[in-house]
């Protein structure tokens, strides 16, 4: 009967799982501040996304983890990078799972900035056309949707001529249109080897006390061509999903971020809270608050709880 007069569904087809991909073989690397998520490597990574498929999840973001870091991030566009293998492994093993792959500099740059650095500080512009050209070598590689994080100004537009001008017009981009200067992407940064060196990313991320920003930052994606825009943090954004969803009606994700994943992890594993009603809590708020899709490290602990 309560079912019956539920007002808001969370099904696993609306949930997307992050997956840290490495070089070399057979790693199965636990991130020490995320209990469950691991660094994997190609092999690994392929049986992940089989079993994702399995559990009837939407798909998979991928973060790449490269060989070698450098100053400008070039393992980001490399033909024979990690994102790029890890691709043409997916699509030949697992050809109609969604694979989305994170469009950023920081994993690959050696002072750890999503940017070009130019009298230290992230050049923005200087940026764009990394950022474009490593949008497309994903497309080319096989990416079903590229996801720029970096939060440039004019990313979007960039990206989005810079796939139509090789013909991968129908390649989407879900852009993280309001990401938020946050402390609860601490155990990511582990898990994605990307702490800055120096300085924070404030001058590129959003003060988390804003909200009419949120706003304008998804229209001006929408009008440079975005078809997915994003808000992350999750939970401690609820408001700024509402707002986004009521002021845009366009599809919108929602990232439930590694600090959220975490607190409940700690939490859970000293007996705390009961974890499986904490998550589908945590999700389900996300999608109350009006989120089309969830990215989670919950994602697949979630599909065997609503599956079950
Ligand atoms: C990098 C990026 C970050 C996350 C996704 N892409 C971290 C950051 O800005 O430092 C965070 C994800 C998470 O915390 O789960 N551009």
């Amino acid at each position: 009967m309560r079912r019956l007069v539920r007002e808001t569904d969370l099904l696993p087809d609306r949930l997307i799982y992050p997956l840290f991909v490495t070089h070399g073989k057979d790693v199965h690397k636990e991130v020490s501040s995320m209990p469950g998520c691991f660094q994997v490597s190609i092999n690994n990574l392929v049986k992940e996304a089989a079993g994702v498929r399995e559990l009837g999840l939407a798909g998979i973001l991928l973060f790449g983890i490269p060989a070698e870091k450098d100053e400008v991030g070039s393992g980001a566009y490399d033909e024979e990078g990690i994102i790029q293998m890890a691709l043409a492994a997916l699509k030949e093993a697992v050809p109609e799972l969604i694979v989305i792959t994170d469009v950023c500099l920081c994993e690959y740059t050696s002072h750890g900035h999503c940017g070009i650095i130019r009298d230290g500080d992230v050049d923005n512009d200087l940026t764009l056309d990394m950022l474009a050209k490593m949008a497309l070598s994903h497309a080319e590689a096989g990416a079903d949707i590229v996801a720029p994080s970096d939060m440039m100004d004019g990313r979007v537009a960039a990206i989005r001529s810079a796939l139509d001008n090789e013909g991968f017009t129908n390649t989407p981009i879900m852009s993280y249109a309001a990401k938020y200067a946050s402390a609860f992407y601490g155990p990511f940064r582990e898990a994605a080897e990307s702490s800055p060196e120096f300085g924070d990313r404030r001058t590129y991320q959003m003060d988390p006390l804003n909200s009419d920003e949120a706003v304008r930052e998804c229209l001006l994606d929408i009008e440079e061509g975005a078809d997915i825009i994003m808000v992350k943090p999750a939970l401690p954004y609820l408001d700024i999903i509402y707002r986004v969803k009521q002021e845009t009606k366009f599809p919108l994700a929602a990232y439930n971020v590694s600090g959220e994943f975490s607190m409940i992890k700690a939490a859970a594993a000293n007996g705390w809270l009961d974890e499986k009603q904490a998550v589908l809590e945590a999700l389900g708020s996300i999608r109350r608050a009006g989120a089309d899709i969830i990215i989670s490290y919950h994602a697949k602990e979630a599909a065997r709880w609503l599956g079950g």
